[in-house]
């Protein structure tokens, strides 16, 4: 049924598990002694650390942050919001933010700045998919699973009016879909 408002599946479902698969055993190398936090900004993360857990073999702990830059609509605002907070400190841990996609930079930016300000021993980025034609601050995530080019992009965790975070792969949606939902 959500299929139907697709225009074009950029990354499908196999494509995503393989570099789940893959971005797991790299961090699985890089953390194994170092007890991280793995934190997941709400809610897109939700379908991706959630799979990216099960390929992390080590020890870990895992909190999360809601924090909004789009408000659902279709480009970042630069507006950052902490609408949820950690309830774990992160004072002397190394931090691992999990993210579905960093698009402008500035979410992973104030987020990064503000968890090394609190004392954070070391903050890195993994990212299911990266968008650096969207950059608007200078901002390199540590682990890849893929760049994309400068498209709106829905699913795995990425809305579009709330909607379509269940998809289970990242697509383009149809003009169609934006004309029926303008006010
Ligand atoms: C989206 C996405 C990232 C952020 C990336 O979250 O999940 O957290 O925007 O954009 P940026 O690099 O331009 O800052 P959003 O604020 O839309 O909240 P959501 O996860 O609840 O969809």
């Amino acid at each position: 049924m959500l299929n139907r408002d697709i225009a074009e599946v950029l990354v499908s479902r196999d494509e995503i598990n393989s570099m789940v698969k893959q971005l797991g055993h790299a961090l699985t190398e890089d953390y194994k002694s170092k007890n991280p936090l793995v934190i997941g900004l709400l809610k897109g993360c939700i379908p991706f650390i959630s799979d990216l857990l099960k390929e992390l073999d080590f020890i870990l702990e895992i909190d999360f942050m809601d924090v909004s830059s789009y408000h659902g609509g279709l480009q970042s605002t630069g507006d950052i919001k902490i609408i949820k907070d950690l309830s774990t400190p992160v004072k002397g841990r190394h931090v691992l933010i999990a993210e579905d996609i960093v698009d402008s930079g500035r979410t992973i930016q104030a987020i990064r700045a503000l968890l090394l300000y609190r004392g954070a021993l070391s903050v890195k980025v993994v990212t299911l998919l990266d968008k650096p034609k969207g950059r608007v601050v200078e901002l390199q995530p540590d682990y890849i699973g893929t760049t994309i080019p400068d498209a709106f992009v829905v699913g795995y965790g990425l809305d579009y009016q709330e909607r379509y975070r269940n998809l289970p792969y990242v697509g383009t949606l149809k003009p169609s879909v934006y004309a029926s939902t303008e006010e």
